[in-house]
């Protein structure tokens, strides 16, 4: 399963690049909005030169002339601009229009495993079903990427499992239990991932034998 970052934030994924893990980056409004001031394209074209991976950019059209339009505008960006449209009838409309052209989307605010399939026959190249948001209505989000996994299995899809909406490491190591080709990482999550008392403690004990040997 490859690891994506899930922000706009050139800092993060500065630093998760650094780190050698990173395989492509997401992006949506709201966490484009939370870079104050940052223009949109100057972002993304910074955000490919970071990573060398798929970036999603998403369309704000409800309609599909305009999520085409803006599509077609964000793949002059960069050729690693992937397009992200809503699991909408308009948003199908999209994908299958882009998709003829070459442009490659993915279908996002996925929450069942029907919008999952359609997305897929419209040609969509990534799929994004939202786990955490899925777990914050009492619902099992995982069970959503495991249906998905399965019948993409079962009938020889290849749009690609993206896990996203992730709260915490174990939705992390669930993802890739089931399947999922890709998770979507807030920065806060992947750091958190590699932290456990006992590493610290461990590092602490060799260091203090290094210092005490004879
Ligand atoms: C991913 O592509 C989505 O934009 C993201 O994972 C949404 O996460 P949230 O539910 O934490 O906003």
């Amino acid at each position: 399963m490859q690891i994506y970052l899930d922000t706009a934030n050139l800092e993060e994924i500065r630093t998760a690049a650094s780190w050698g893990v990173l395989s492509g980056v997401t992006t949506n409004p709201s966490l484009m909005a939370k870079e104050k001031g940052a223009d949109f394209r100057a972002t993304i074209q910074e955000i490919a030169s970071l990573v060398d991976g798929p970036i999603s950019a998403e369309a704000i059209s409800l309609d599909a002339e305009g999520m085409v339009r803006e599509g077609q505008e964000f793949a002059t960006w960069h050729p690693n601009v992937v397009v992200k449209v809503p699991s909408t009838t308009e948003g199908l409309k999209a994908v299958s229009r882009l998709a003829r052209d070459g442009i490659r989307c993915n279908v996002t605010l996925c929450f069942n495993a029907a919008q999952a399939l359609l997305a897929a026959r419209a040609g969509a190249f990534i799929i994004s079903p939202f786990v955490g948001r899925v777990d914050d209505i009492g619902v099992d989000g995982m069970s959503l990427i495991r249906e998905i996994v399965q019948i993409y299995r079962q009938h020889h899809i290849s749009t690609l499992v993206l896990s996203a909406s992730i709260r915490h490491p174990r939705h992390i190591v669930e993802s890739a239990l089931a399947g999922a080709d890709i998770a979507t990482c807030p920065f806060k999550v992947l750091e958190q991932s590699m932290k456990h008392p006992l590493t610290d403690i461990g590092i602490e004990r060799f260091l203090a034998d290094w210092k005490a040997r004879q």
